[in-house]
């Protein structure tokens, strides 16, 4: 039997602080996540240094309890694995410098993960309790095939949406992406438009149930002949109607101005997605990042897959947001296919780096 080795890992890239183990099979033995959401939400949005410093004080304590509540002791664990890129340059540095340390103390070594691949990733992992089967509710969960096989990806977040036809790791091939906004920032403006609050996503989804997503049509209707995607359109045609509306007109209709919003977004993802599948013929699909906790857009691609007979693996919330258990695994592909652990004196980076092959 092959011997299963353990990961700590950590992502602070942006105003998540979050600590997971993850095992070489892809399971999670365990994750904390500290949301900074209470400190930015009078600012409409994150503040770089709040952030940073908020990080730092939570980032070590968060690790000890992580590893109390798993059981397990530090010589069990064989690497760590830690966001250093793209992201919030100060955040970033809280992680790396953690793990680093760590990693020097206690003899282990350290692998740099870009956050992105760890959004690839997420659909793949596993939980303690998953037993093989379809995912089971919001108790446990496995992909519904493996990262190895051919597939499509959707990947949409607050800073990123690209379609990709991966074909094993670091065979990934965009297909498509924004010209412009991520989706998800698109939907975080539009929530501050309307007064909503931050973060913007879960809100306007939240909203939007309640609403008619046919009240409003904000831009002409979609139609490329490519797979880009642009949603600062949207945005524009948005705030040209909300500008014609009261305060009281805004707050009467958020919910129909949320679903209308809302519905033409995922639209795009979703026409995107499917002429994605058209022209490559592939028939197991994954869609990551924050937005793929948007209820309409797994409404929509769960029945598309289902009418297709298309392998679709979509991760619960928790795997689908900012979270450590996806940087465990990119770390452990990046590990396993020969990657080097970090030098002591590497360090982050802003951006995407040269052989990150996105
Ligand atoms: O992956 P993520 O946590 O961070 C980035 O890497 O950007 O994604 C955050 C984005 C935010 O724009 C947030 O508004 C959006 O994901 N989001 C959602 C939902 N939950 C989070 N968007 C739509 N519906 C949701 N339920
Ligand atoms: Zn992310």
């Amino acid at each position: 039997m092959k011997p299963v080795n353990h990961y700590l890992a950590i992502e602070s890239s942006c105003d998540d602080t979050s600590v997971a183990v993850v095992d070489s099979e892809g399971f999670v033995l365990g994750m904390l996540n500290q949301s900074q959401d209470y400190l930015h939400q009078k600012f409409q949005g994150v503040v770089p240094e709040i952030a940073y410093r908020n990080h730092a004080e939570v980032l070590l304590p968060l690790i000890d309890e992580l590893i109390k509540k798993t059981a397990l002791p530090w010589d069990k664990i064989q690497g760590i694995c830690v966001t250093s890129r793209p992201g919030l340059v100060g955040a970033l540095m809280v992680g790396v410098v953690t793990a680093q340390s760590l990693g020097y103390l206690l003899k282990k070594p350290v692998y740099a993960v870009n956050h992105l691949h760890g959004h690839i990733l997420a659909p793949f992992l596993k939980d303690q309790q998953f037993n093989g089967q379809e995912p089971g509710g919001d108790q446990s969960y496995g992909p519904a095939f493996l990262f190895e096989e051919p597939h499509l990806c959707l990947a949409v977040s607050g800073g990123h949406t690209s379609i990709y036809k991966i074909e094993g790791w670091g065979n990934f091939k965009v297909l498509g992406t924004t010209l412009d906004d991520a989706a998800g920032e698109a939907l975080d403006k539009f929530s501050q438009m309307i007064g909503l609050g931050f973060p913007g996503g879960a809100l306007v989804d939240r909203a939007s149930r309640t609403g008619d997503a046919f009240a409003f049509q904000f831009a002409k209707p979609f139609q490329r002949e490519d797979l880009m995607m642009s949603f600062s359109g949207i945005k524009s045609a948005a705030a040209r109607k909300i500008s014609t509306l009261t305060p009281s007109q805004i707050q009467s209709k958020q919910a129909d101005l949320c679903a209308s919003f809302q519905r033409e977004v995922i639209h795009q993802l979703v026409v995107q997605l499917q002429r994605a599948q058209e022209l490559t013929g592939l028939r197991k699909i994954s869609v990551t990042g924050g937005v793929s906790a948007n209820s309409l857009l797994r409404q929509e691609v769960r029945q598309w897959c289902k009418s297709q007979g298309f392998g679709l693996a979509i991760p619960p919330a928790r795997y689908c947001t900012d979270n450590a258990a996806m940087i465990g695994l990119a770390g452990i592909y990046h590990h396993k296919a020969g990657g080097l652990p970090m030098a002591l004196d590497e360090s982050v980076a802003a951006s995407s780096i040269d052989g990150d092959f996105l």
